[in-house]
């Protein structure tokens, strides 16, 4: 229960942050879809790591991450899809430092928890998702259109049932495993928070740049 009540707290708190964000402003959202595009590459082959260091006698807990690496594949390409959708070519815009930090560190915690870590990474940016809300939505596709904001529709609509399969899965762990996934889930929930007032920052450098171009 009190992890429950963090949870909700944790979720709450960065929910707060990342919509004060300037979600309708074609220079960030362009850099989100971009930085986004580079972290999720990541995700399956995140999965395959933490799945070649999982126990053999943890069936369930294996066959949770095939199924989950099989959903997640391929989708990178819709946020590169959405970029081209908002006329921005996906190949302008560079890879940011806090981007590789932020799905690097995951690989580490992954080897050195025997992949168990990885719950709290894929919990947190399954919850965040799930949780940005409809009206969230309208105002992105007034803003971009529909054929530019694919990436979020799908992670909003498709993934509450992701949540409750995540949290459950968490519930069944050993106490010193729980303590491994909940850790970083509130590592996860402040490096992508940073992750996305890195991307505002650097917008608004873009913005100056080609106004000083121009
Ligand atoms: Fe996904």
């Amino acid at each position: 229960m009190m992890k429950h009540q963090k949870y909700e707290n944790t979720i709450d708190q960065a929910l707060h942050q990342i919509e004060n964000l300037p979600w309708t402003d074609k220079n960030f959202y362009s850099q989100f879809l971009k930085q986004t595009y580079f972290f999720v590459s990541h995700s399956t082959r995140l999965l395959a790591r933490t799945m070649s260091l999982t126990p053999t006698k943890e069936t369930k807990r294996y066959s949770r991450f095939v199924e989950h690496m099989t959903e997640e594949h391929n989708h990178e390409v819709i946020a590169w899809a959405d970029l081209k959708g908002i006329g921005v070519d996906p190949n302008s815009l560079e890879e940011l430092p806090t981007t590789k930090a932020f799905y690097g560190l995951q690989y580490y915690k992954a080897d050195i928890s025997s992949g168990i870590s990885l719950l709290g990474y894929i919990l947190f940016l399954e919850a965040i998702a799930s949780r940005l809300g409809a009206p969230f939505m309208t105002r992105l596709k007034e803003a971009h259109g529909v054929k530019g904001t694919r990436f979020l529709h799908v992670h909003t609509t498709e993934d509450p049932e992701h949540v409750e399969h995540a949290l459950e899965q968490i519930s069944l762990l050993s106490l010193n495993e729980q303590k491994i996934v909940w850790e970083n889930f509130n590592d996860t929930a402040i490096l992508y928070v940073n992750l996305l007032d890195e991307i505002a920052k650097n917008s608004q450098i873009n913005k100056f740049n080609l106004h000083k171009a121009s």
